[in-house]
């Protein structure tokens, strides 16, 4: 089949790519020309394992192109995805300007039947409008031709964004038109061959989908969060709690992890347009509020306990760093837990030595105007003279350190493990003062 994704960021190179690995031509298009010219010259804009791989073989076959020409693009595709951003407005509410403009240069352009599907995540009702600024550009110059607009939110996790895509739990096609509908099936065929995972449902369920699955799984990191904080009270191990309740399948052990506060371009923004879609609705949303307020208060624990340590002057103290990324695998810094860290530390006086797997150059865009941090080329390097080291993201290079050039490094050796990598009682065994969340009792050295 011949496919365009609008907008090549996350979601569109991923969706391009996969769909072309499947055989189809696809062609990638996107406003920014830098991308466009990244991706032309045989690189990746961005980090996800495996992508390269995927596309390389796929421009190779002839399968997959990259553009800045609307024209060339919206002429190419019978199934045209809407994949750019929705960041957050002012009031939370998601900003559907570029998926307008999207519908829009669709709209100006289209002389036969197109498919046009809404893979960025978007408000119930967005379908609707979408329909009906393409309607609007259409009449404009008089035009005809026939098009279906359906909802198909996409569910892959950055870092492991290809397998997912490959091979996904489920594929959600909101569509109230037949012909839209089988052209939905026959392409996602490929990917639901061992059992039939494609499900058809109505527009508005399909986007509602998308922003329940995140709300509820930002729901259970949250609820662990604000367990961990009690269990720290009670001197329980949130850790054996996790297992423990994880156990039971009506739980499962996914997204139980306690850690520095979740991030990341999704959650963040989802649950925000959530509980704004409800306070429009007349409905508010309380637990998601909640929800919310906790996470934001997650992003401060590790800097209530480096605070709790050495007080709340932090001038002349330094800090090492490890993870700057919003999770592992990834190198995209949106909403990560650690800018609010780094900001809140350096804020108080402490300078930072950062360190990052893949990260960095990201990183130090986004902290180019804090002059109290400094970037390190390897883990270790981030250690001398610090007065303790502070884990953001459980990249796995950090999970078998070496133990005793960090006891040696460090001015004393403290560890703030904001992701629980290291087992209170291996720290206590080798002398580290060891800070983690919600661990029951804090190993304090001396
Ligand atoms: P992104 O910022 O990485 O990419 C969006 C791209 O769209 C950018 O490259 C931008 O230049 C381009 N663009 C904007 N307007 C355009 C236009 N009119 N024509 C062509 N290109 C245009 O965003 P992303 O992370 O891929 O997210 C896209 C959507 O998918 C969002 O709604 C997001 O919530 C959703 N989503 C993201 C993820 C994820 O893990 N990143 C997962 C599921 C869903
Ligand atoms: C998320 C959804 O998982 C994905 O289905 C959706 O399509 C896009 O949003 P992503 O943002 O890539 O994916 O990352 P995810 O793995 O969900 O992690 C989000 C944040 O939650 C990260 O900051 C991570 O550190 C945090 N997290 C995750 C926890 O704090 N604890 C956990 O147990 C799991």
């Amino acid at each position: 089949m011949k496919v365009t994704t609008i907008g090549t960021g996350y979601v569109g190179l991923v969706t391009g790519a996969c769909l072309a690995e499947m055989g189809n031509h696809v062609v990638c298009l996107d406003v920014n020309p830098e991308k466009i010219r990244v991706l032309n010259e045989g690189g990746i804009p961005i980090h996800e394992p495996g992508l390269d791989s995927v596309v390389a073989r796929n421009v190779a076959a002839g399968r997959l192109q990259f553009t800045t020409d609307v024209d060339a693009a919206v002429n190419h595709g019978t199934i045209l995805f809407i994949a750019v951003g929705t960041p957050p407005g002012e009031d939370g509410s998601a900003d559907l300007q570029y998926v307008l403009a999207a519908a829009r240069s669709i709209g100006q352009r289209m002389t036969d039947y197109k498919v046009i599907v809404d893979k960025s995540t978007v408000p119930v009702g967005t379908a609707e409008k979408v329909n009906a600024a393409i309607r609007e550009e259409l009449d404009k110059r008089g035009a005809t031709a026939t098009y279906s607009v359906v909802s198909n939110p996409e569910f892959l996790k950055e870092g492991a964004a290809v397998d997912d895509f490959m091979k996904p739990d489920r594929i959600v096609v909101g569509s109230d038109d037949e012909q839209a509908t089988l052209m939905m099936r026959a392409l996602y065929a490929p990917f639901t061959r061992s059992h039939d995972r494609l499900m058809v449902m109505d527009v508005k369920s399909a986007e509602f989908t998308k922003y329940a699955a995140n709300a509820m799984l930002a729901t259970r990191i949250s609820f662990m969060n604000e367990l961990a904080l009690l269990a720290e009270k009670v001197g329980a191990d949130i850790e054996l709690v996790r297992r423990g309740i994880g156990s039971d399948p009506r739980i499962g052990y996914q997204f139980l992890y306690a850690g520095a506060g979740y991030g990341g371009s999704c959650f963040p923004k989802d649950v925000k347009a959530l509980v704004r879609t409800g306070r429009e609705y007349g409905q508010d949303l309380k637990v998601l509020n909640a929800v919310e307020d906790a996470n934001d208060r997650q992003k401060l624990v590790l800097v209530d306990k480096v605070v709790a340590r050495f007080g709340e002057d932090l001038a002349g103290k330094r800090f090492a760093v490890w993870g700057l990324a919003f999770k592992p695998n990834t190198d995209d810094m949106r909403e990560a837990p650690s800018l609010t860290i780094i900001e809140e530390l350096t804020r108080r006086g402490a300078a930072i030595a950062a360190y990052d797997p893949v990260a960095m150059s990201e990183a130090s865009k986004v902290l180019s105007a804090n002059p109290g941090v400094s970037f390190c080329e390897r883990a270790e390097h981030a250690l001398p003279d610090a007065d303790a080291l502070v884990i953001v993201t459980e990249w796995k290079e950090f999970r078998t350190p070496d133990f005793d050039r960090i006891k040696a490094e460090l001015k004393q050796p403290v560890v703030f493990d904001g992701r629980n990598l290291y087992e209170p009682t291996l720290m206590k065994a080798l002398g580290i003062e060891h800070h983690a969340i919600g661990r029951g009792t804090t190993t304090r050295m001396g």
